[in-house]
């Protein structure tokens, strides 16, 4: 690993990654977390960089975190907030973009309701671009932390069994896990109702399964995933009640978790439908952990990706 070389300006999913630099992300976040255990928790990484950061969704953990990262790294940072705008008055994604490299920034951070919009940006633009989620598609930085903490709790991502929980069908979480976990050797099941998790994602590799038990009664790892109201266009189960009852963990259903398997999740947790509140805060939760990490790996990612920009 000590030889391996970076060479990518972006940053825009994990099934574009080879394992080796999936574990070489995460040996640099390992380093950078170093950083911000110090009492200066500042490094000269990115000095004379701007970085933009532009969500045309809302965050709160992705957005916060790849700021303080850029801010830990001494980049200058431009922040665009979308409803305030030219994208309003009908300006494209494109000539956005446009603008932005004509400004001279090195990198953009984006969040995009639209599969793709980042994608189309990096082929365009000579800046490099960081997918922050791109609709239900990907969430590279989420799997990342989420691998990262993994690793740092079990030692190894092979052979574990991780159970993915909740509303796959929506979710660019567990399309973004899925790849990082099958790259890094660990067995995946995708569980919740059939209508959100359809038999053809065993096409991919994963087990698929529609009965929490069996779920859980195995799992090294679960990560709890939220219903993507936002994201649904019909309903695909009867109630939120209904839903909590058969797939939530709770006290009903928590005696079939292992005593070391961890409880994850990517927030915002729904409590008290997908997760309780009392297994959400207890001692088997990485939840608030696996958020502390996401700073770390992204301030390696964007420590990566920075060097990979052409002047
Ligand atoms: N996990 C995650 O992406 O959270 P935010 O939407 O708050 O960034």
């Amino acid at each position: 690993m000590d030889n391996f070389k970076w060479t990518r300006k972006d940053l825009l999913s994990l099934y574009d990654l080879e394992a080796e630099e999936i574990e070489h992300i995460l040996d640099t976040a390992e380093e950078f977390k170093k950083v911000s255990q110090r009492n200066v928790k500042k490094v000269p990484a990115l000095r004379g960089k701007t970085v933009v950061n532009f969500f045309v969704e809302p965050s709160t953990r992705t957005r916060m975190s790849f700021e303080l990262a850029e801010q830990r790294l001494s980049a200058d940072i431009i922040n665009i907030n979308a409803n305030s705008s030219s994208l309003k008055k009908g300006e494209t994604l494109l000539d956005t973009a446009r603008n932005i490299e004509a400004l001279q920034a090195d990198l953009i951070v984006m969040r995009h309701s639209a599969p793709g919009a980042q994608s189309l940006i990096a082929k365009n633009i000579r800046c490099g671009v960081l997918n922050a989620g791109d609709g239900a598609h990907s969430h590279p930085t989420q799997a990342l932390l989420d691998l990262f903490t993994i690793r740092e709790k079990k030692g190894s991502l092979k052979g574990l069994k991780v159970s993915i929980i909740g509303d796959i069908l929506h979710s660019r979480v567990a399309r973004s896990d899925v790849w990082g976990l099958i790259k890094l050797g660990a067995e995946v099941t995708f569980a919740g109702p059939a209508t959100l998790v359809p038999k053809e994602f065993e096409n991919i590799g994963v087990r698929v399964c529609h009965n929490l038990k069996d779920a859980l009664v195995d799992a090294d790892v679960v990560n709890l995933l939220r219903i993507q109201h936002e994201r649904q266009k019909r309903g695909f189960f009867p109630s939120t009640n209904e839903y909590a009852k058969f797939f939530g963990l709770n006290e009903a259903s928590r005696k079939y978790l292992k005593p070391d398997a961890l409880v994850m999740h990517p927030g915002p947790i729904n409590r008290d439908v997908e997760l309780d509140s009392a297994i959400a805060d207890g001692p088997q939760s990485v939840i608030l952990e696996q958020v502390t990490n996401g700073l770390a790996v992204r301030m390696a990612v964007l420590f990566l990706v920075s060097g990979c920009v052409e002047k």
